[in-house]
Order: C-alpha cells, then sequence, then structure tokens
C-alpha cells in the first residue's frame, strides 16, 4: 500500500536500520510501528531513546507480499537508495536489526547471532561509520530468553553514545 521511507529525526546522529515494513508499517507508511516497534520502542526507551532522538529506516521500503523474506534481487534493487539515504543523513552510529539488515549492510555471509554484540563498520563513500548489529526486535518477542543478549547491545549502544558525545 505504501512505501516506508522512514521515521524519527533525520538530524539523530543514531540511524537504525531494519529489514521491510511488515503489515502494521505498511499500512501506516512508517517503519517500525507495529508489535516489534512497540518493543524497539521499550527498548529505546530504556536507553533514553525515542523517536526524536533517532532515526529508523528498513533495507526494503516496501512490504514483502505476506512477510516472506526479501529476496537477494530486491535487496539489490534498493540498496543503493539506502546507501545514499545513509549518506545523506551522516549519522555518527548505525544500528543493523536483525540478520538481513547486518548481512546486507557488511556484506557479510554469517548470521545475526555471529555478528551482534561487537561494533563493526559500515563503509559510507570513504567514511567509516560504528554500526552495530542487533537482534530483530521480531526474533525477540519469539525467543524473549535473547532478550539478555539484546540488553548487553543496548548498554554498549548507550556507552558508546556517551563516549562520542551523540545523541
Ligand atoms: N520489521 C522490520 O524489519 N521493519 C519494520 O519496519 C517493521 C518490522
Amino acid at each position: 500500500m505504501n512505501t516506508v521511507f522512514a521515521d524519527g529525526n533525520p538530524q539523530a546522529q543514531v540511524m537504525l536500520i531494519g529489514e521491510a515494513p511488515g503489515e502494521d508499517e505498511d499500512r501506516q507508511g512508517k517503519p517500525f510501528v507495529g508489535v516489534s516497534g512497540k518493543l524497539l520502542d521499550r527498548m529505546l526507551a530504556q536507553i533514553g531513546l525515542d523517536r526524536s532522538t533517532v532515526y529508523i529506516s528498513n533495507i526494503l521500503p516496501w512490504r514483502p507480499p505476506g512477510n516472506r523474506s526479501p529476496t537477494q534481487a530486491e535487496i539489490a534493487a534498493c540498496l543503493p537508495f539506502l546507501e545514499r539515504h545513509v549518506e545523506l543523513v551522516q549519522p555518527k552510529l548505525l544500528v543493523a536489526l536483525g540478520g538481513v539488515s547486518a548481512k546486507t549492510l557488511l556484506n557479510r555471509a554469517e548470521g545475526i547471532t555471529r555478528l551482534r554484540g561487537q561494533w563493526r563498520s559500515y563503509e559510507v563513500t570513504g567514511k567509516s561509520v560504528p554500526l552495530m548489529p542487533m537482534l530483530h526486535p521480531a526474533y525477540l518477542l519469539r525467543n524473549p530468553i535473547a532478550k539478555r543478549e539484546a540488553w548487553r547491545d543496548m548498554l554498549a549502544l548507550q556507552q558508546k553514545i556517551a563516549e562520542d558525545g551523540t545523541k
């Protein structure tokens, strides 16, 4: 129904990138407004962030039919637009939410459980932006035990924001 471009503050220093809109996002035209989004908002609130202090987008701006995973062709078609988006927003820190986002942005084959928990780098026009891969909120809803790891990653984000004086 809708192109889901972004939500939050485009001047924010922290940019979060998810996978693709779901049904609620497609209907409202905004990323992370469904149940995963509610959890994401609560996670952000724990470290003093909200949609006025972060900027949120997705790898794909359109909902894959029936919530299937995006295909490689779809990701490849949308990636140049996301790259330009990041280049224009110039975030100080990036968060990749879930495996599709982390693998795409880091150009790595490993899954999110291997990639998460460590600061990595996203290269954009000769600049390197620190990127933290995190478990996707939808995954956390299905596997609440993994919230432990997610909490560690949120604290790492909070610490990095404090160190760099970003927000
Ligand atoms: N899941 C995502 O990856 N992105 C959204 O915008 C909503 C759910």
